[in-house]
């Protein structure tokens, strides 16, 4: 079922996104997934269940994605301040890529998506890193859409290991802070195989950053979604994209 998908533009061949400029779709689209929790809440449901509906739009929009022809698309899954959540939604968090990547692996597979991380990956339990480089080996030769999943990441915490250890690199070399580029930090980041985000979506309304790519999206066009992270489908992307496409990037010069 999924095969016909691989290394194929689903978009171009059948028509189903004629609404979107397929010579304007962002290469790189990175998300904030905001408000699992209230969507539990609206519910009377515990907070967790949120995170599995949360992990099921995951699913919906890598697959959307992929048909529409993103090239990058990071998922900020759980920030270096999140540890202070309760430890059962935490421990539960945690588990999620495990459930994901059980369920899912076989068609990201498929679907030639490749698996990466960012963020502090060493300090996630055993179990976590298990699934999630199991999947990194299982999807390592695939060269479609790259699914980068920020776990245990923050910008402030990126910036500050990035320059610590570009500095210890410039003792060895007998560098001065005049050798410095943009180029030179951009190249410790944990992102620096990636193009910047073009876009940037946070869901739930709330118009924030936490700490998200905080280097990255300093030209990203930002989109606050109305819409919970569970609600979030193939459509309202689209429409994000749509909204996208209609922004004039000028990014500091005129047009
Ligand atoms: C924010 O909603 C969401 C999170 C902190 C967790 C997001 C995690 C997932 C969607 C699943 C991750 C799964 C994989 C496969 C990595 P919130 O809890 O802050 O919502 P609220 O603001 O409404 O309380």
């Amino acid at each position: 079922m999924f095969k016909k998908l691989k290394n194929k533009n689903q978009s171009e061949a059948d028509g189903t996104h004629s609404d979107l400029d397929l010579h304007n779709i962002p290469e790189h689209i990175a998300i904030i997934m905001d408000g699992n929790g209230r969507w539990a809440k609206k519910r009377k449901m515990p907070r967790i269940k949120g995170h599995y509906e949360g992990m099921q739009t995951i699913k919906k929009i890598t697959r959307a994605a992929n048909d529409i022809g993103v090239k990058y698309l990071t998922l900020y899954a759980f920030s270096t301040e999140n540890w202070s959540r309760p430890e059962q939604e935490v421990n539960y968090i945690m588990n999620l890529p495990v459930n994901f990547l059980k369920t899912f692996l076989p068609e990201l597979i498929e679907r030639n998506v490749k698996v990466e991380t960012i963020g502090f990956t060493d300090d996630l339990p055993a179990s976590t890193m298990k699934a999630i480089n199991h999947a990194k080996e299982k999807t390592a030769q695939n060269d479609g859409l790259k699914l980068i999943f920020a776990i245990n990441y923050g910008g402030r915490a990126e910036i500050t290991d990035s320059v610590r250890r570009m500095f210890d690199d410039m003792i060895e070399r007998g560098q001065n802070s005049s050798d410095i580029t943009e180029e030179t930090i951009n190249d410790y980041l944990m992102t620096s195989q990636y193009p910047d985000p073009e876009l940037l979506i946070r869901t739930s309304g709330e118009q924030r950053i936490s700490n998200f790519l905080i280097w990255q999206i300093s030209y990203s066009e930002f989109i606050f979604d109305q819409k919970l992270w569970p609600d979030f489908d193939e459509d309202e992307l689209k429409n994000c994209i749509k909204i996208y496409q209609k922004r004039q990037r000028r990014f500091g010069g005129l047009i």
